[in-house]
């Protein structure tokens, strides 16, 4: 086959490259329908003949977890958000054409949670603890041609505590299969570089591992072309190689590049071919980015030149209602509504993510942070993974390394988040998963820190391992931590290995850094953990709360909830407009990473049950934003006019409330009662916010924002009536019928004219027909009790959210919605 044809048949394969392509291997297919699940742990399920004819039949992704009951006995605690663990084993059968005998077969786990144990037809492959691992076993020589298959493989997360968060049950990630010649492309095998980046040029280097099983001494050929975004094959290589495991090192020059960048996602595709004379034996895809980036002492971060602050957040995996079960379209959903808000960096706290998320990045343009470990070897819950650091932590680090390293919007690594091993000696192996969560951020002493003169502590020696290993296997890359001790005597800073000095909080340390850390760059790697729910306010809105007071002495207020004026938080933590007049004010803060972008199951600081989520976040779980959305919106979204103003209008009458409004764009904000004027008002120079105090009466509210006199925008808010009806708003009308796809259905409960009622909270009953199905029920309440999958949801705030998800057939999903005493709503979805 000549060149030419080869190119041609590349351009197909870029043209199929699907949405739900192998996130990580543009080879594999889905293995991911019509498993058997159960939960429980015969001893014989992994055998062939096991009668599993009972069991339950899904598709993968799955998470038991999120199908069961909250309860105060789950093993997890409110920490691990009080959802069931327990063991669980999957099975599924297939059949291998006796055809495909000469070929390799592999199959493919992005994670599984966690100690999975995987057989094929009774064989034992391997355990593999760590459940944010992606894994992958050769089952070649176990294959029986032409016959039944079966894979069976037993999950168990019995042992727990063992995360600060929920963490979910079962095979949450995708599985694959990839069916190949005996001389491929390893798994995960290509490295691409862009060593030298300028606007008129860019190299590329590329470094392919290739596995060649094969014993003859043939001569084959690496055939690689790069494709600029648009398509066009703008480079390509062949490079000639006999049998033997081996890395082909190609160079390209793509001309006048298309730069990376958050505003510009633009992605290049390597295609590698590997062929025998005419035949493609192998066919693989890689999608990069060209960009370059710099971390400064003085000045922070820059990209492609251009100096930018990172303004990011830290996420958690879960995907509320859904559990941890991946669902690309849900991840697109929370990404979506970030970059809406202005963020531009995304946090995988504090673990390897699911490989979508940076295919999802890589497209929509969010910068990374990858993280690696939430401890090394000194435990924080009491089964935690710092059981099997020592054995498996250099697997953990390489394969998370290996797997992420092409993805341009990866732009650090870290290798930790508040590790104990910050200090000389800390042990949270008595504590509660309450206390361990509490207890990392309440103050260690001076001796628990390294003496000026001292030796090189153990601990400080792991952290350049770590950090040595990661720059080993990706030099393009710094390598930072999340350190919540900010003294340069934390024995991770002692180490002078890491490239970023990153600071968890430790606001009022952050003036000393520049002294502190001579010439190193440094970032926020997590900031604020306001406490925040929906819909809540508590005034006066200018006193603080913080809480909770002590570590060791629980929290009480029997609202469970916190409010949503920007007025509470940890006390290790900020208000969000203090943390942020910090960075902008402070060149050498490269950006921030905010604790968190979505609220996330689990660690319901500073509740205990029943509460059993997190309130940190600026989103709530089901996805709909907290008021302060608004204020980083006005900040780093300029080209949007945003006027936002808060909270609701329905009182007491002649209540005092403070108004607040977060706005951009204009000089001045005038706030007004029934049309009275109640002054004009701009943001002083440390607020991201203006504000009134005024006497309610019912009626409307409203505010006019104006520049140079002109009025630029207008928002209004009316005092509800009573509720009156339901209404049904779905963030898409049409999905594809792939059995996958969602739409996110907002559920209001509003007044006869159309009025959201702020304190509704109805028991709304949803009824999903057609060529779908109710995926998940949530409203953003940290303390509902009420299953995640139900037909029914209690209002919160005056919202709800139903989840539809199609079926795999294409057709119109019929939803509708009721409550006794109001009128109902419906909706259709379309699956094409
Ligand atoms: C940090 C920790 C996070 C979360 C947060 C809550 O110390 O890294 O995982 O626990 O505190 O404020």
């Amino acid at each position: 086959m000549n060149l030419n044809k080869i190119l041609t048949l590349m351009c197909c394969l870029l043209a199929g490259s699907a949405f739900y392509s192998h996130a990580s291997d543009p080879r594999a297919v889905p293995l991911t329908d019509d498993w058997r699940f159960s939960l429980g742990d015969p001893g014989d399920a992994m055998s062939p003949d096991y009668d599993d004819s009972a069991w339950r039949v899904l598709n993968l992704p799955h998470d038991w977890a999120i199908e069961g009951d909250f309860s105060q006995d789950n093993p997890s605690g409110t920490g691990g958000g009080a959802l069931p663990g327990g063991i669980g084993w999957y099975r599924k059968d297939f059949t291998m054409p006796a055809s495909l005998k000469d070929k390799m077969v592999f199959v493919d786990f992005d994670g599984a949670y966690m100690n999975s144990t995987v057989y094929i037809n009774g064989k034992e492959l391997g355990t593999r603890p760590y459940g944010y691992a992606s894994f992958s076993y050769d089952i070649t020589p176990y294959i029986k041609w032409g016959e039944r298959n079966v894979i069976a493989v037993r999950v168990d997360n019995a042992e727990q505590p063992n995360s600060r968060w929920y963490s979910g049950c079962g095979i949450y990630r995708n599985v694959w299969m990839r069916v190949l010649n005996p001389v491929h492309v390893a798994l995960w095998g290509t490295c691409v570089t862009t060593p030298d980046v300028s606007a008129y040029e860019a190299t590329v280097d590329i470094a392919t591992t290739i596995e060649c099983k094969l014993p003859d001494r043939a001569t084959y050929s690496l055939v690689t072309g790069i494709y600029a975004p648009d398509g066009r094959l703008v480079a390509n290589d062949t490079t000639d190689f006999t049998t033997g495991n081996l890395a082909v090192e190609q160079t390209f020059r793509v001309k006048r590049p298309d730069l990376w960048s958050p505003s510009s996602p633009a992605l290049y595709t390597a295609v590698s071919h590997i062929t025998l004379g005419d035949n493609i034996l192998d066919t693989y895809s890689t999608p990069f980015g060209i960009r370059y980036f710099s971390f400064d002492a003085e000045h922070g971060f820059s990209l492609n030149g251009q100096p930018m602050k990172i303004n990011g957040v830290c996420m958690h995996h879960d995907l509320g209602a859904l559990g941890a079960a991946v669902n690309t379209r849900a991840i697109e959903r929370q990404l979506e509504i970030l970059k809406e808000m202005g963020v531009n960096a995304y946090r995988c706290s504090h673990n390897p993510p699911a490989p979508e998320v940076l295919e999802l990045c890589d497209r929509m343009g969010l910068i990374v942070m990858d993280e690696t470990f939430d401890m090394w070897r000194k435990r924080k819950t009491s089964h935690d993974y710092s059981s099997y650091f020592d054995d498996w932590h250099e697997r953990d680090l390489t394969d998370l390394i290996r797997r992420d390293r092409n993805h341009p919007s990866v732009i650090m690594w870290s290798i930790g988040n508040e590790v104990l091993e910050q200090w000389s000696d800390a042990n949270a192996d008595t504590l509660s998963l309450e206390e361990a969560n509490l207890i990392l951020n309440f103050g260690h002493s001076k001796d628990m820190l390294a003496g000026e003169d001292a030796e090189m502590s153990v601990n400080s020696l792991l952290t350049a391992k770590l950090a040595d290993m990661t720059r080993s296997l990706d030099p393009t890359r710094p390598v930072t931590a999340g350190c919540n001790e900010g003294d340069p005597g934390n024995h991770l800073f002692r180490s002078g290995a890491l490239d970023i000095i990153g600071y968890n909080y430790n606001n009022g340390k952050l003036k000393d850094v520049p002294a502190n850390f001579p010439g190193k760059p440094f970032i926020i790697t997590e900031s604020v953990s306001a406490l925040q729910t929906r819909g809540y306010y508590v005034s006066p809105s200018d006193s603080v709360i913080i809480c909770p007071t002590r570590w060791d002495v629980p929290y009480y207020d029997e609202s469970f909830k916190c409010s949503a004026y920007d007025n509470c938080h940890v006390p290790w933590g900020s208000s969000h407009e203090d943390n942020l007049r910090q960075v902008l004010d402070n060149d050498y803060i490269a950006g921030q990473f905010i604790w968190t972008g979505f609220d996330y199951l689990g660690e319901p600081t500073p509740y205990g049950w029943p509460a059993r989520s997190s309130y940190f976040g600026i989103v709530d779980l089901a996805g709909f934003p907290k008021d302060v959305y608004y204020m980083y919106q006005s900040q780093w979204r300029p080209d949007k006019q945003v006027l936002h103003l808060f909270p609701h209008w329905n009182h007491t009458p002649d209540d005092t409330v403070d108004m607040w409004c977060y706005y951009n764009n204009a000089d001045e904000v005038e706030l007004f009662v029934n049309g009275v004027s109640q002054g004009i008002r701009s943001k002083g120079d440390d607020d991201f916010h203006a504000w009134w105090r005024v006497t309610y009466e019912p009626g409307e509210v409203s505010v006019v924002a104006k520049r140079g006199g002109r009025i630029v925008a207008e928002r209004k808010i009316a005092t509800a009536g009573e509720p009156y009806r339901i209404v049904l708003e779905p963030d898409r009308d049409v999905i594809s019928a792939d059995g996958r796809d969602l739409s996110f259905i907002t559920v209001k409960v509003v007044d006869k004219d159309g009025n959201i009622c702020p304190d509704a909270a109805d028991l709304i009953k949803f009824d999903v027909t057609g060529a779908g199905f109710n995926a998940g029920v949530d409203n953003g309440s940290q303390t509902s009790l009420e299953r995640f999958k139900d037909d029914k949801r209690h209002a919160f705030y005056g919202k709800a959210l139903l989840i539809v998800q199609n079926n795999g057939e294409k057709g119109d999903i019929s939803v509708s919605a009721s409550s006794a005493g109001l009128r109902p709503a419906s909706t259709t979805i379309k699956s094409r």
